[in-house]
């Protein structure tokens, strides 16, 4: 019978056999699955990991230094590399949705591969790949993969030579919680919502800069420190806001006022595949919305996204 112990026992002990002394490079996201499967590769093989842990300028607020502290003290040997600026500079300009998620995808790929070639002796990259993302990479002509190019899987360009190893490729993410639940990972990792590699680079609608990002980093924390004040955040499968291009007329004492927009978005789904708007409570919308426009300088509007998937998608790009 699978027990999440006997998946660790199994599963370190078929590590340390497949990668002996070898090195292996992983890339940390701050999410769920490759969090547990750095964990477990650390358990198998030591300080023989690597791991690598991006900012791209489009996490949440203090995600980077909370998220790289977890990492720390769970024992992993992890390095930080700040690239925001190369991340901005490839975003200049670019409003379509795919051309940003290429541009986000490409500057990672450069930064990881030249952060890659740092770890000289290095075999191996190690990958948080789960089944779901197994079976949605071999049906490439699958819905998903054509409307938006999610680029969870693969993406390393080929003459780096390193085989991979995905020791959850045979979970589903309620085995991949329990698995790190068995390995002590904070809840605060495991308990997290989904958030997409390419993060506010696609909740900011047209193009990006780093003003816009310290914009929506803030409504992003106001509604989603909400969420976990009120008890609600483990009710919801997915929540965030996303920053309009468009302005709007307000008034602030006597005077009239032309600023930014925001909409909130929360989800139930199981999968992502399809997922329902919630029904938050008014009162707490209220409180959010008067403390976004209250707080965050430059917006004037905050309106709540009440549409489901299909048709509409969970993100807005
Ligand atoms: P949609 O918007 O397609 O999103 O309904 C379904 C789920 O996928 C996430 N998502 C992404 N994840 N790279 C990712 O790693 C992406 O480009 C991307 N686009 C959407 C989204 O957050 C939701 O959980």
């Amino acid at each position: 019978d699978w027990t999440p112990e006997s998946f660790v026992d199994a599963t370190v002990a078929e590590l340390k056999e497949k990668l002996g002394d070898d090195e292996v490079i992983l890339g940390l996201s701050g999410g769920v699955d490759s969090s547990v499967a750095a964990v477990l590769l650390h358990r198998a093989i030591g300080k023989n990991l690597y791991c690598i842990f991006v900012d791209n300028g489009l996490l949440r607020k203090n995600e980077f230094d909370s998220v790289l502290e977890s990492y720390k003290g769970l024992g992993l040997n992890v390095k930080g590399v700040n690239s925001k600026d190369l991340f901005y500079t490839e975003l200049e300009g670019k409003t379509d949705p795919e051309a940003k998620r290429k541009a986000i995808g490409k500057v990672f790929v450069d930064v990881f591969e030249m952060e890659s070639k740092l770890v000289e002796n290095a075999k191996w990259l190690g990958q948080g790949t789960i089944y779901p993302d197994v079976i949605e990479s071999i049906s490439v002509k699958g819905p998903s993969a054509t409307i938006k190019s999610h680029h969870n899987v693969g993406g390393l360009p080929d003459y780096m030579k390193l085989k991979v190893v995905e020791p959850l490729n045979t979970l589903f993410k309620d085995e991949v919680r329990l698995v790190g639940k068995t390995l002590n990972i904070p809840d605060e990792i495991l308990g997290r919502h989904p958030f997409p590699g390419p993060g506010l680079g696609i909740r900011i609608l047209g193009d990006v800069t780093a003003e816009k990002v310290a914009i929506l980093q803030e409504v992003d924390h106001i509604f989603i420190q909400g969420l976990k004040d009120h008890g609600l955040y483990d009710q919801v499968w997915q929540a965030g806001a996303m920053l309009l291009p468009v302005q709007s007329v307000g008034v602030m004492g006597d005077e009239r006022t032309y600023e930014k927009v925001v909409a909130l978005r929360a989800v139930s789904s199981l999968d992502g595949m399809t997922a329902d708007w919630v029904h938050l409570p008014y009162e707490f919308l209220a409180e959010i919305s008067n403390n976004i426009i209250n707080r965050v300088k430059g917006v004037n509007r905050v309106v709540y996204d009440i549409s489901s998937k299909p048709p509409a998608t969970i993100e807005w790009e």
